[in-house]
């Protein structure tokens, strides 16, 4: 206990990057690019040749999956959107979908690494290299797969949010990409390893991967903070959708009769009540009986890993996506491959309060922090394969000898993995900025906010496990 808070003293002077709330704007959607698969001048970064990717692993239900997520949201808000309702029709809604807490991050974090390990806020992140994510699991499997990040200035870019060409008015800047929306970035294991992080991409990119019918098997896109809902409303939302999404569901480059699409928001807008998001499974890949049909099987964010993990018999994380009360995976995929969901669907009193925020113990928090923790590696997921066990993790402190939280805030201090580690990928070599930069605007190349947080990088380091 000592040692965890002197680690945390020494990581605590790290500048706090806690983000304002946006009210939502009255901005009215325009289209950055002439369509889907252009690239654009209003998106800062360049297109970087043609993704690279290993030869077609097929899946028992589907051979691609892509996902595409919205912000802030509630089911009923959803529902109301005329566009949502057209395209209802086009795929199964999953009725009870939950996200797993407020606010954003946290939600992005469990969905590729299958726990939100206690995160609290928004705020800067840096998940060490022992923690794995879903791409270990596709990697052991030559599954190939990227990310799709609007408005993100180069591939693998570390930056805490980027500020460019404010494309809406024509007039000034706007801070269009932000980290804390993606997912795989947060996870060192993914990018402080140069592959992996390059193939975290932006839509300059995807124009040309869509172009080169390169889209990898699976994905996971981003919209920008106008196209995701995040600073503005359902209708901007649903613009963009009948922008960007209706044209590329009748591209055979991007949706074939092997693809699933999983349309679904972060989180809902409102606190106090259960985190119920609209969600759809679209695409060529969903079988035709299905089409226009409702799903109330109880399904969370862990659903879209343990989905994967069944579609392509792969291991597990061993955490989130093995607990069989939030790991349902959609009924389709759970019949073809023979996996057994829980039963809990419907209204069903089982479903648990998934809207706790801010006060789950967590290596991620600094109020109620505790250190990682290894997955449970007895634990069996939806592909029956084994629980991947991270090059140098310690497998002997198990969430059952977790000691009690500890508040590192209340000695000055925050979690160790606030601290930025200082590694980004400018020109898509690795490069190191000390102190490391926080966020950029476009054309200045300008440090915004500098923080100290990278000196005591070292320090968090030996604090791990
Ligand atoms: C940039 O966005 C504006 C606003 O939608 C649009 O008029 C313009 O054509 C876009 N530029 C390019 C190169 O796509
Ligand atoms: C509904 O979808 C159809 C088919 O893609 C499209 O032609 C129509 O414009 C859509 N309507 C709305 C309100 O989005
Ligand atoms: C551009 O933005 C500036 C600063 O917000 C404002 O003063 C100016 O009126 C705007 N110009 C136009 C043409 O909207
Ligand atoms: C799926 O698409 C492929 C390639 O276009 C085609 O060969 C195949 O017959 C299609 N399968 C079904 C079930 O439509
Ligand atoms: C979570 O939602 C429930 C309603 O389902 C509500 O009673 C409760 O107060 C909410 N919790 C918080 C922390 O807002
Ligand atoms: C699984 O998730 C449920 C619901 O959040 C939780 O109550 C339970 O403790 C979790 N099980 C394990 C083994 O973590
Ligand atoms: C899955 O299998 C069960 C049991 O055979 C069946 O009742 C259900 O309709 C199937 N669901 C789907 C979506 O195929
Ligand atoms: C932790 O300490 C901070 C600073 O003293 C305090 O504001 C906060 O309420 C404490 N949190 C808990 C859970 O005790
Ligand atoms: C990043 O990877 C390098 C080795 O490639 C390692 O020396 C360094 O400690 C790693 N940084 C972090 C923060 O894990
Ligand atoms: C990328 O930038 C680094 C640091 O400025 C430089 O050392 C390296 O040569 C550059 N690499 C390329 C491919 O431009
Ligand atoms: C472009 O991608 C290649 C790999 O395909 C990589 O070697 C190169 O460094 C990347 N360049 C930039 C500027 O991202
Ligand atoms: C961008 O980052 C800077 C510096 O870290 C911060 O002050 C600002 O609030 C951030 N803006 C957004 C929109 O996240």
């Amino acid at each position: 206990m000592a040692q965890l808070a002197r680690c945390a003293l020494l990581a605590g002077s790290a500048l706090s990057l806690a983000t304002p709330a946006f009210a939502a704007l009255a901005q009215s959607f325009q289209p950055p690019t002439l369509t889907p698969e252009s690239v654009s001048t209003n998106y800062t970064g360049p297109s970087n040749n043609t993704l690279q990717n290993t030869p077609l692993v097929p899946g028992k239900a589907f051979d691609r999956f892509i996902q595409i997520w919205f912000e802030n949201t509630d089911y009923a808000t959803a529902a109301s959107s005329p566009v949502f309702q057209n395209i209802t029709k086009q795929g199964i809604l999953l009725s009870q979908y939950y996200a797993m807490t407020h606010p954003s991050e946290p939600n992005y974090i469990a969905v590729v690494g299958g726990d939100f390990f206690g995160q609290p806020s928004d705020d800067f992140r840096a998940i060490p290299q022992n923690i794995s994510t879903v791409v270990d699991l596709l990697e052991d499997k030559n599954i190939s797969w990227a990310s799709y990040q609007e408005s993100m200035p180069y591939d693998g870019c570390t930056l805490f949010n980027y500020t460019s060409f404010d494309y809406l008015t024509d007039n000034g800047t706007y801070t269009y990409y932000v980290r804390k929306h993606n997912p795989l970035i947060i996870f060192d294991s993914v990018s402080n390893v140069t592959d992996r992080a390059l193939r975290i991409r932006n839509f300059n990119d995807f124009a040309v991967d869509l172009n080169a019918s390169a889209m990898p098997q699976w994905s996971f896109i981003t919209p920008n903070l106008v196209d995701d809902g995040h600073d503005t409303t359902i209708d901007f939302i649903s613009d963009w959708i009948t922008f960007w999404l209706m044209p590329l569901l009748e591209d055979d480059r991007f949706n074939n009769n092997r693809t699933i699409i999983l349309l679904t928001f972060d989180e809902t807008e409102t606190y106090t009540i259960n985190n119920q998001i609209y969600t759809l499974i679209l695409g060529g890949g969903v079988p035709k009986d299905l089409i226009g049909t409702t799903d109330d099987t109880f399904y969370t964010h862990y659903s879209a890993l343990s989905t994967v993990q069944a579609n392509w018999r792969l291991g597990s994380l061993g955490r989130g996506d093995t607990n069989t009360t939030l790991n349902n995976v959609f009924e389709f995929v759970a019949n073809a491959t023979g996996w057994k969901n829980n039963g809990i669907s419907g209204n069903s009193s089982a479903i648990p309060l998934l809207n706790l925020t801010g006060n789950i113990p967590g290596p991620l928090n600094g109020e109620f922090y505790v250190p990682f923790t290894a997955p449970n590696t007895s634990a069996v997921g939806a592909g029956g394969g084994p629980v991947f066990v991270a090059a140098g993790l310690n497998t002997s402190l198990t969430a059952a000898i977790v000691p009690a939280p500890v508040n590192l805030t209340a000695s000055g201090g925050d979690t160790p993995w606030a601290a930025n580690p200082g590694y980004d990928y400018p020109n898509g070599t690795k490069t190191f900025t000390n102190p490391p930069s926080q966020s950029s605007t476009s054309g200045s190349g300008k440090l915004v906010a500098p923080a100290l947080a990278g000196l005591f990088a070292a320090f968090a380091m030996a604090c791990m496990l």
